[in-house]
């Protein structure tokens, strides 16, 4: 609609502005006293994980295999890995209920790992990204993620906040993380 398309890493950047407004949401909320905080951290919880989920698995499908390619294939891999680390911790996290004692520490797990691969991949492959693809391809790139950000859920489950994301109800098997990697590989890309 806009011809002012941002490019990838003006959307990525957004999208991480967005995670580290709703970490400090997080972090005041630590020791919760009230019920309404209480809902209201599980809510959150649940709104960065979906955040985090859409935009990696975006990274993953769209913006590392042209990193592989055209900047670093070891930056890459070190991004996936840091993703991966990051997941588990995600799948533990949403296994605990907020008021147990382990909910904090996961969560305060989660934020340290996430806010290091964005300083990572902020400080290093994005500027690296800069240099080495030209601006056209990074703006078709940015087109890219926000297209598949649109079809990916925004929400795990606005009308039933308190209760586990609805992957749970699923089973082990059927991870966000595979879902969205399904979803986004078989939109294909033009590449
Ligand atoms: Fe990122
Ligand atoms: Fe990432």
């Amino acid at each position: 609609m806009s011809d002012q398309q941002r490019d990838v890493i003006e959307v990525l950047e957004h999208d991480h502005r967005e995670v580290e407004q709703m970490f400090a949401e997080l972090e005041s909320l630590r020791g919760a006293a009230t019920d309404e905080e209480k809902a209201r951290r599980k809510d959150l919880t649940d709104q960065v994980t979906i955040e985090l989920v859409r935009h990696s698995v975006a990274e993953e499908v769209l913006v590392y295999p042209k990193v592989e390619k055209k900047v670093s294939a070891e930056e890459a891999e070190h991004a996936r890995k840091e993703h991966a680390e990051a997941e588990e911790t995600l799948q533990r996290l949403e296994k605990l209920d907020a008021d147990d004692p382990a909910f904090d520490d996961e969560l305060a797990t989660l934020m340290r790992e996430i806010r290091h691969h964005i300083e990572d991949e902020e400080g290093e492959m994005f500027a690296h990204m800069r240099k080495a693809i030209d601006a056209d391809e990074l703006r078709r790139l940015g087109r890219q993620v926000e297209a598949f950000k649109k079809v990916a859920p925004t929400h795990p489950h606005p009308s039933v906040p308190n209760t586990p994301l609805p992957r749970l109800a699923a089973g082990p098997a059927a991870s966000l993380f595979d879902r969205m990697r399904d979803l986004a590989t078989g939109r294909g890309t033009d590449d």
